[in-house]
């Protein structure tokens, strides 16, 4: 028999939520069943991304531009920036590993949170490299602790920012401070894929850093408010020199043709991503009021999750509320067995989830 080499061994995969056709099939529901576990857009897909891959269809016989030469011009008109400062992935996650096997020998470390979005971690683990976790502080980043476990051999820094799954944000003077402070040897993974679900204006402007030429990879996604999760399809900003060494590491033809077309025609879609907001902030107000009455301890949310506290295992929650057709997300693995993060939906889905809760809770 053949053996895994062994710290591939110890990599334990990512869980994602559980799809609405398995548990259709597993529970065997009549009732419609609603996903609020992987905090896609409840709205669905951008109509102009929808229009534009019913054309690319027509061409899936052709094999796709391996340079995303019009996403990627699109990308840099829009954010002002050169394509070459610019790599589009088969999700944005897909480019976590790149920049893990890029910059971390098995001897380096990589920092991040303990309760931070787990797909970096196991990127880490990919490379072999060592991972270090600070504790969190308020169920959010800290980060004077994460500046004082910088080591000798600490290559990377990862933040996502709103953090999944506790929804909390890093503002712009604490991310000033820590670039202050920061080594300049260091990479920066800024991870910002509930971007455009933002309002609040003390959340940081990354390309700031860009601009001044930091260490900086800042990841973005079509999976969240554009509607386009599962066509795969996130990108990254970072200097040109990263950025080639990153495009030597994916595969040929990463993102589809179909996929590509969709990116550039979502970028157009400003009433889709404005409807996205909308929507999630109405859902916002009426869900915190709703957990305030049901005397659920949540916290505020800048992304379009919420992360709410039960006080007892969370698994027992999240079976009543899949035998009631509402699947969410349990986070034992980020260190919450307590809690569920639950996506916010549309208002007939937030009603309904609130109406299920005030019966099985
Ligand atoms: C912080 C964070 N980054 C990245 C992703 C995944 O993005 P993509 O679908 O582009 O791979 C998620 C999805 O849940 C996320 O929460």
């Amino acid at each position: 028999m053949i053996e895994a080499k062994d710290y591939i061994k110890g990599i334990r995969p990512y869980k994602p939520g559980k799809p609405i056709e398995e548990v259709i099939r597993e529970l065997n529901l009549k009732a419609e069943v609603i996903k609020l576990a992987s905090n896609e857009n409840p709205l669905g897909t951008s109509p102009l991304a929808l229009k534009a891959m019913k054309q690319a269809l027509k061409e899936s016989f052709l094999y796709p531009d391996d340079n995303c030469y019009f996403l990627r011009n699109a990308l840099a008109a829009k954010f002002k920036v050169m394509p070459e400062e610019i790599i589009v992935g088969n999700g944005s996650v897909e480019i976590l590993p790149l920049a893990t096997l890029a910059y971390l020998n098995p001897d380096d470390s990589a920092i991040t949170s303990q309760g931070a979005f787990i797909w970096f971690k196991i990127a880490v683990n990919i490379a072999g490299a060592k991972l270090i976790e600070v504790p969190m502080k308020n169920c959010a980043y800290d980060l004077k602790a994460i500046l004082n476990a910088i080591q000798k051999n600490t290559r990377i820094v990862y933040i996502d920012n709103p953090n999944n799954p506790t929804g909390t944000i890093l503002t712009k003077e604490e991310i000033k401070n820590f670039f202050q402070q920061l080594p300049d040897n260091i990479l920066v993974i800024m991870d910002e894929a509930y971007y455009e679900y933002i309002t609040d204006p003390n959340y940081p402007d990354s390309f700031k850093y860009f601009r001044e030429r930091k260490n900086i990879l800042i990841l973005r996604t079509f999976s969240k408010i554009y509607g386009l999760a599962g066509a795969r399809l996130g990108y990254g900003f970072s200097g040109k020199e990263i950025i080639s060494d990153l495009m030597k590491l994916r595969l040929s033809f990463n993102v589809n043709r179909i996929s590509q077309s969709a990116g550039i025609a979502a970028l157009d879609d400003y009433e889709h991503v404005e409807r996205g907001r909308k929507v999630n902030e109405a859902g916002k107000e009426f869900l915190y009021d709703a957990y305030k009455k049901l005397g659920l301890f949540y916290l505020p949310t800048y992304g379009n999750f919420i992360f709410v506290n039960f006080d007892r295992d969370s698994q027992i929650v999240f079976e009543a509320l899949q035998r009631e057709g509402i699947i969410t997300r349990t986070i034992k693995e980020y260190g919450f067995p307590n809690t569920l993060r639950i996506t916010i939906g549309t208002e007939s889905q937030n009603r309904r989830l609130i109406k299920t809760f005030k019966k099985i809770l």
